[in-house]
Protein backbone atom coordinates (compact mmCIF):
# COMPACT_ATOMS: atom_id res chain seq x y z
CA UNK A 1 0.00 0.00 0.00
CA UNK A 2 1.52 3.53 -1.00
CA UNK A 3 -0.53 6.37 0.44
CA UNK A 4 0.81 10.20 0.18
CA UNK A 5 -0.04 12.62 3.04
CA UNK A 6 0.24 16.32 3.62
CA UNK A 7 0.72 18.09 7.07
CA UNK A 8 0.02 21.57 7.15
CA UNK A 9 -1.71 22.80 10.43
CA UNK A 10 0.64 25.37 11.20
CA UNK A 11 4.40 26.65 9.91
CA UNK A 12 5.50 23.25 8.36
CA UNK A 13 4.38 22.04 5.28
CA UNK A 14 5.53 18.45 4.77
CA UNK A 15 4.60 15.71 2.57
CA UNK A 16 5.94 12.41 2.21
CA UNK A 17 5.06 8.78 0.67
CA UNK A 18 4.89 5.74 2.86
CA UNK A 19 4.51 1.99 2.72
CA UNK A 20 3.46 -0.37 5.68
CA UNK A 21 7.12 -0.44 6.43
CA UNK A 22 9.25 2.26 4.64
CA UNK A 23 9.50 5.95 3.95
CA UNK A 24 9.90 5.97 0.40
CA UNK A 25 10.04 10.21 0.35
CA UNK A 26 9.56 12.99 2.49
CA UNK A 27 9.86 16.77 1.57
CA UNK A 28 8.91 19.78 3.69
CA UNK A 29 8.95 23.87 3.38
CA UNK A 30 8.86 25.84 6.82
CA UNK A 31 7.18 29.02 7.07
CA UNK A 32 9.52 31.56 9.04
CA UNK A 33 7.65 34.48 10.31
CA UNK A 34 9.95 37.54 10.35
CA UNK A 35 8.97 38.71 13.46
CA UNK A 36 6.90 37.10 16.64
CA UNK A 37 4.95 34.11 16.33
CA UNK A 38 2.54 32.73 13.47
CA UNK A 39 0.32 34.80 11.82
CA UNK A 40 -2.43 32.23 10.44
CA UNK A 41 -3.32 33.80 7.08
CA UNK A 42 0.29 34.22 6.22
CA UNK A 43 1.55 30.84 6.96
CA UNK A 44 -1.37 29.42 4.57
CA UNK A 45 -0.40 31.90 1.83
CA UNK A 46 3.00 30.21 2.37
CA UNK A 47 1.65 26.92 2.12
CA UNK A 48 -0.11 27.92 -1.09
CA UNK A 49 2.73 29.07 -2.69
CA UNK A 50 4.83 26.09 -1.85
CA UNK A 51 1.79 23.43 -2.27
CA UNK A 52 2.98 22.70 -5.67
CA UNK A 53 6.43 22.46 -5.99
CA UNK A 54 6.66 20.22 -2.59
CA UNK A 55 3.85 17.66 -4.29
CA UNK A 56 6.52 17.82 -7.49
CA UNK A 57 9.09 17.09 -5.50
CA UNK A 58 7.80 14.51 -3.85
CA UNK A 59 6.58 12.72 -6.95
CA UNK A 60 10.16 13.49 -8.12
CA UNK A 61 11.96 11.78 -4.83
CA UNK A 62 9.48 8.63 -5.44
CA UNK A 63 9.71 8.28 -9.08
CA UNK A 64 13.46 7.90 -8.44
CA UNK A 65 12.80 4.77 -6.07
CA UNK A 66 10.48 3.27 -8.51
CA UNK A 67 7.02 4.68 -7.01
CA UNK A 68 4.43 6.19 -9.74
CA UNK A 69 2.05 8.55 -8.80
CA UNK A 70 -0.34 5.78 -10.41
CA UNK A 71 1.17 3.55 -7.65
CA UNK A 72 -0.56 5.42 -5.08
CA UNK A 73 -3.86 4.11 -3.05
CA UNK A 74 -4.98 7.07 -1.12
CA UNK A 75 -4.06 11.01 -0.40
CA UNK A 76 -4.16 11.73 3.72
CA UNK A 77 -4.21 15.09 4.79
CA UNK A 78 -4.36 16.79 8.43
CA UNK A 79 -8.07 17.87 8.87
CA UNK A 80 -6.95 19.47 12.46
CA UNK A 81 -6.87 20.75 14.73
CA UNK A 82 -5.08 23.66 13.92
CA UNK A 83 -5.19 26.57 11.85
CA UNK A 84 -8.37 27.43 9.94
CA UNK A 85 -6.55 29.04 6.82
CA UNK A 86 -3.84 26.63 6.73
CA UNK A 87 -6.13 23.71 7.31
CA UNK A 88 -7.86 25.05 4.20
CA UNK A 89 -4.85 25.51 2.05
CA UNK A 90 -3.77 21.33 2.55
CA UNK A 91 -7.60 20.19 2.30
CA UNK A 92 -8.00 22.06 -1.06
CA UNK A 93 -3.96 20.15 -2.64
CA UNK A 94 -5.33 16.77 -1.08
CA UNK A 95 -8.72 17.35 -2.73
CA UNK A 96 -6.94 18.05 -5.82
CA UNK A 97 -4.78 15.17 -5.94
CA UNK A 98 -7.42 13.07 -4.76
CA UNK A 99 -9.73 13.92 -7.94
CA UNK A 100 -7.05 13.75 -10.60
CA UNK A 101 -5.93 10.66 -9.71
CA UNK A 102 -8.92 9.30 -8.53
CA UNK A 103 -8.10 7.46 -5.70
CA UNK A 104 -9.73 7.91 -1.91
CA UNK A 105 -8.91 10.94 0.43
CA UNK A 106 -8.45 10.21 4.17
CA UNK A 107 -8.96 12.66 7.03
CA UNK A 108 -6.07 12.59 9.65
CA UNK A 109 -6.65 13.81 12.84
CA UNK A 110 -2.79 15.37 13.32
CA UNK A 111 -2.70 14.89 17.47
CA UNK A 112 -3.18 11.00 16.67
CA UNK A 113 -0.31 11.33 14.14
CA UNK A 114 1.97 12.18 16.55
CA UNK A 115 0.72 9.09 18.70
CA UNK A 116 0.71 6.81 15.72
CA UNK A 117 4.37 7.69 14.25
CA UNK A 118 5.76 7.35 17.84
CA UNK A 119 4.46 3.68 18.00
CA UNK A 120 5.55 3.09 14.91
CA UNK A 121 9.13 4.38 15.04
CA UNK A 122 8.98 3.05 18.81
CA UNK A 123 8.92 -0.44 20.30
CA UNK A 124 5.84 0.69 22.28
CA UNK A 125 2.66 -0.91 21.77
CA UNK A 126 0.06 0.19 23.97
CA UNK A 127 1.40 3.80 25.56
CA UNK A 128 0.32 6.42 27.73
CA UNK A 129 1.29 9.47 25.43
CA UNK A 130 2.20 12.58 26.92
CA UNK A 131 1.88 14.99 23.83
CA UNK A 132 3.39 18.38 24.79
CA UNK A 133 3.83 20.67 21.50
CA UNK A 134 3.24 24.40 20.80
CA UNK A 135 -0.39 24.09 20.65
CA UNK A 136 -1.55 21.04 22.11
CA UNK A 137 -0.53 19.29 25.74
CA UNK A 138 -2.78 16.55 26.34
CA UNK A 139 -2.36 12.92 28.35
CA UNK A 140 -3.54 10.24 25.74
CA UNK A 141 -4.15 6.64 25.74
CA UNK A 142 -6.05 3.95 23.68
CA UNK A 143 -9.01 2.54 25.62
CA UNK A 144 -12.36 1.01 24.03
CA UNK A 145 -12.07 1.85 20.33
CA UNK A 146 -10.69 5.44 21.33
CA UNK A 147 -7.87 7.62 22.16
CA UNK A 148 -8.62 8.83 25.36
CA UNK A 149 -7.68 12.23 26.86
CA UNK A 150 -7.02 11.89 30.10
CA UNK A 151 -5.78 15.26 31.33
CA UNK A 152 -5.12 18.32 29.11
CA UNK A 153 -3.90 22.00 29.12
CA UNK A 154 -7.58 24.52 30.07
CA UNK A 155 -5.60 27.64 28.59
CA UNK A 156 -2.78 27.33 26.35
CA UNK A 157 -0.13 24.11 25.23
CA UNK A 158 3.12 24.01 27.16
CA UNK A 159 5.46 25.07 23.97
CA UNK A 160 3.16 28.17 23.67
CA UNK A 161 3.44 28.86 27.21
CA UNK A 162 7.42 28.65 27.41
CA UNK A 163 7.10 30.81 24.18
CA UNK A 164 5.31 33.54 25.46
CA UNK A 165 7.99 33.85 28.69
CA UNK A 166 10.60 33.82 26.41
CA UNK A 167 8.90 36.63 24.76
CA UNK A 168 8.56 38.63 27.41
CA UNK A 169 11.90 37.96 28.88
CA UNK A 170 13.49 38.89 25.36
CA UNK A 171 14.56 35.98 24.26
CA UNK A 172 14.41 35.25 20.59
CA UNK A 173 11.24 32.52 19.13
CA UNK A 174 11.04 29.52 19.64
CA UNK A 175 11.89 30.47 23.25
CA UNK A 176 11.64 26.55 24.20
CA UNK A 177 14.98 25.91 23.82
CA UNK A 178 16.37 29.13 24.64
CA UNK A 179 14.99 28.71 28.03
CA UNK A 180 16.54 24.63 28.04
CA UNK A 181 19.86 26.48 27.72
CA UNK A 182 19.57 29.19 30.34
CA UNK A 183 18.44 26.51 32.90
CA UNK A 184 21.64 24.85 32.89
CA UNK A 185 23.03 27.68 34.35
CA UNK A 186 20.64 28.16 37.14
CA UNK A 187 21.76 28.72 40.86
CA UNK A 188 18.44 28.22 42.97
CA UNK A 189 15.20 27.04 42.53
CA UNK A 190 12.42 29.81 42.74
CA UNK A 191 8.59 28.92 43.61
CA UNK A 192 6.08 29.33 40.91
CA UNK A 193 2.78 28.21 40.91
CA UNK A 194 1.61 24.58 40.72
CA UNK A 195 -1.60 24.56 38.67
CA UNK A 196 -3.42 20.74 38.52
CA UNK A 197 -7.11 20.53 38.14
CA UNK A 198 -8.14 17.39 38.83
CA UNK A 199 -6.08 15.51 35.45
CA UNK A 200 -6.21 18.79 33.62
CA UNK A 201 -3.02 21.25 33.30
CA UNK A 202 -2.84 25.06 33.53
CA UNK A 203 0.34 27.10 32.16
CA UNK A 204 -0.78 30.80 31.94
CA UNK A 205 -0.55 31.77 35.66
CA UNK A 206 2.67 29.93 35.74
CA UNK A 207 3.77 32.09 32.57
CA UNK A 208 2.95 35.17 34.15
CA UNK A 209 3.94 34.56 37.47
CA UNK A 210 7.50 33.82 36.10
CA UNK A 211 7.36 36.94 34.16
CA UNK A 212 6.78 38.92 37.29
CA UNK A 213 9.56 36.83 39.05
CA UNK A 214 12.26 38.15 36.52
CA UNK A 215 11.92 41.81 38.64
CA UNK A 216 13.75 39.97 41.80
CA UNK A 217 15.00 36.92 40.39
CA UNK A 218 18.14 35.97 37.57
CA UNK A 219 16.55 34.86 34.22
CA UNK A 220 18.51 31.61 34.52
CA UNK A 221 16.92 30.96 37.94
CA UNK A 222 13.55 32.00 36.50
CA UNK A 223 14.01 29.41 33.16
CA UNK A 224 15.39 26.77 35.65
CA UNK A 225 12.12 27.05 38.05
CA UNK A 226 9.70 27.36 35.12
CA UNK A 227 10.93 24.16 33.52
CA UNK A 228 10.79 22.29 36.88
CA UNK A 229 7.40 23.57 37.61
CA UNK A 230 5.84 22.80 34.49
CA UNK A 231 6.91 19.70 33.82
CA UNK A 232 6.43 18.33 36.99
CA UNK A 233 3.14 19.01 36.35
CA UNK A 234 3.37 17.15 33.23
CA UNK A 235 4.78 14.24 34.49
CA UNK A 236 1.85 14.25 37.75
CA UNK A 237 -0.78 13.42 34.96
CA UNK A 238 1.13 11.30 32.83
CA UNK A 239 2.09 9.27 36.35
CA UNK A 240 -1.38 9.28 37.34
CA UNK A 241 -2.59 8.12 33.83
CA UNK A 242 -0.08 4.90 33.95
CA UNK A 243 -1.91 4.34 37.21
CA UNK A 244 -5.12 4.73 36.08
CA UNK A 245 -4.82 2.24 33.06
CA UNK A 246 -2.71 -0.41 34.65
CA UNK A 247 -0.62 0.24 31.21
CA UNK A 248 3.45 0.44 31.11
CA UNK A 249 4.82 2.46 28.99
CA UNK A 250 5.13 5.71 28.51
CA UNK A 251 5.28 7.81 24.64
CA UNK A 252 6.89 11.31 24.02
CA UNK A 253 5.31 13.41 21.66
CA UNK A 254 5.42 16.80 19.91
CA UNK A 255 8.29 19.36 19.93
CA UNK A 256 8.59 20.08 23.62
CA UNK A 257 9.97 16.51 23.91
CA UNK A 258 13.00 17.61 22.59
CA UNK A 259 13.98 19.25 26.11
CA UNK A 260 16.36 17.00 27.62
CA UNK A 261 15.27 17.83 30.84
CA UNK A 262 11.61 16.53 30.59
CA UNK A 263 13.02 13.39 29.10
CA UNK A 264 15.21 12.60 32.44
CA UNK A 265 12.03 13.18 34.31
CA UNK A 266 10.04 11.49 32.54
CA UNK A 267 12.47 8.46 32.30
CA UNK A 268 13.05 8.69 36.40
CA UNK A 269 9.23 8.33 36.96
CA UNK A 270 9.11 5.51 34.79
CA UNK A 271 11.68 3.92 36.28
CA UNK A 272 10.55 4.03 39.78
CA UNK A 273 6.93 2.82 38.69
CA UNK A 274 8.82 -0.15 36.24
CA UNK A 275 7.45 1.51 33.08
CA UNK A 276 9.35 1.63 30.01
CA UNK A 277 9.85 5.02 28.50
CA UNK A 278 10.00 5.71 24.53
CA UNK A 279 10.97 8.62 22.43
CA UNK A 280 11.09 8.62 18.30
CA UNK A 281 13.67 10.16 16.81
CA UNK A 282 13.78 13.83 16.45
CA UNK A 283 12.33 14.63 13.18
CA UNK A 284 9.04 12.33 13.69
CA UNK A 285 8.47 14.25 17.22
CA UNK A 286 7.68 17.86 15.42
CA UNK A 287 5.08 18.11 12.58
CA UNK A 288 5.80 15.80 9.63
CA UNK A 289 4.30 14.81 6.46
CA UNK A 290 5.13 11.15 7.39
CA UNK A 291 3.57 10.85 9.99
CA UNK A 292 0.42 11.90 8.52
CA UNK A 293 0.91 9.16 5.23
CA UNK A 294 1.26 6.68 8.01
CA UNK A 295 -1.73 7.41 9.85
CA UNK A 296 -3.41 7.19 6.84
CA UNK A 297 -2.00 4.33 5.78
CA UNK A 298 -3.68 2.84 8.89
CA UNK A 299 -7.30 4.44 8.23
CA UNK A 300 -7.10 3.47 4.33
CA UNK A 301 -6.31 -0.11 5.16
CA UNK A 302 -9.45 -0.02 7.84
CA UNK A 303 -11.67 1.08 5.32
CA UNK A 304 -11.61 4.86 7.29
CA UNK A 305 -11.76 7.36 4.18
CA UNK A 306 -13.60 10.27 3.36
CA UNK A 307 -15.92 11.28 0.43
CA UNK A 308 -15.76 14.84 -1.18
CA UNK A 309 -18.77 16.03 0.87
CA UNK A 310 -17.18 15.24 4.24
CA UNK A 311 -13.92 16.35 3.78
CA UNK A 312 -14.54 19.57 5.34
CA UNK A 313 -11.40 20.74 7.88
CA UNK A 314 -11.90 20.78 11.66
CA UNK A 315 -9.74 23.17 13.81
CA UNK A 316 -11.06 22.16 17.00
CA UNK A 317 -10.88 18.39 15.50
CA UNK A 318 -10.59 16.19 18.84
CA UNK A 319 -8.20 13.93 19.83
CA UNK A 320 -11.10 11.26 21.35
CA UNK A 321 -13.56 12.36 18.55
CA UNK A 322 -12.19 9.66 16.10
CA UNK A 323 -13.31 6.52 15.97
CA UNK A 324 -9.75 3.97 16.04
CA UNK A 325 -10.98 1.76 12.94
CA UNK A 326 -7.53 0.16 12.45
CA UNK A 327 -7.04 -0.91 16.32
CA UNK A 328 -8.84 -4.39 17.54
CA UNK A 329 -9.36 -4.33 21.09
CA UNK A 330 -8.15 -8.51 20.96
CA UNK A 331 -4.74 -7.62 19.84
CA UNK A 332 -3.69 -5.60 22.35
P1 LIG B 1 1.22 21.37 17.19
O1 LIG B 1 0.56 21.82 15.93
O2 LIG B 1 1.21 19.88 17.35
O3 LIG B 1 0.73 22.07 18.41
P2 LIG B 1 3.54 22.99 16.71
O4 LIG B 1 3.30 23.33 15.30
O5 LIG B 1 3.29 24.07 17.68
O6 LIG B 1 2.77 21.68 17.06
P3 LIG B 1 5.98 21.49 17.43
O7 LIG B 1 7.12 21.36 16.50
O8 LIG B 1 5.30 20.24 17.82
O9 LIG B 1 5.05 22.58 16.78
O10 LIG B 1 6.49 22.22 18.76
C1 LIG B 1 7.03 23.50 18.77
C2 LIG B 1 7.20 23.92 20.21
O11 LIG B 1 8.22 23.13 20.83
C3 LIG B 1 7.61 25.37 20.36
O12 LIG B 1 6.73 25.98 21.27
C4 LIG B 1 9.04 25.29 20.94
O13 LIG B 1 9.35 26.33 21.83
C5 LIG B 1 9.00 23.97 21.66
N1 LIG B 1 10.34 23.39 21.82
C6 LIG B 1 11.21 23.03 20.87
N2 LIG B 1 12.38 22.60 21.42
C7 LIG B 1 12.23 22.69 22.76
C8 LIG B 1 13.06 22.40 23.88
N3 LIG B 1 14.30 21.95 23.74
N4 LIG B 1 12.55 22.62 25.11
C9 LIG B 1 11.29 23.07 25.28
N5 LIG B 1 10.47 23.37 24.27
C10 LIG B 1 10.92 23.18 23.01
FE1 LIG C 1 2.01 18.94 15.87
Amino acid sequence: TFILGIEGTAWNLSAAIVTETEIIAEVTETYKPEVGGIHPREAAQHHAKYAASVIKRLLAEAKEKGVEPSDLDGIAFSQGPGLGPCLRTIATAARMLSLSLDIPLIGVNHCIAHIEIGIWRTPARDPVVLYVSGANSQVISFMEGRYRVFGETLDIGLGNALDKFARRAGLPHPGGPKIEACAKDAKRYIPLPYVIKGMDLSFSGLSTASSEALKKASLEDVCYSYQETAFAMVVEVAERALAHTGKNEVLLAGGVGANTRLREMLNEMCEARGAKFYVPEKRFMGDNGTMIAYTGLLMYKSGNTLTLEDSRVNPNFRTDDVNVTWIKEEEM
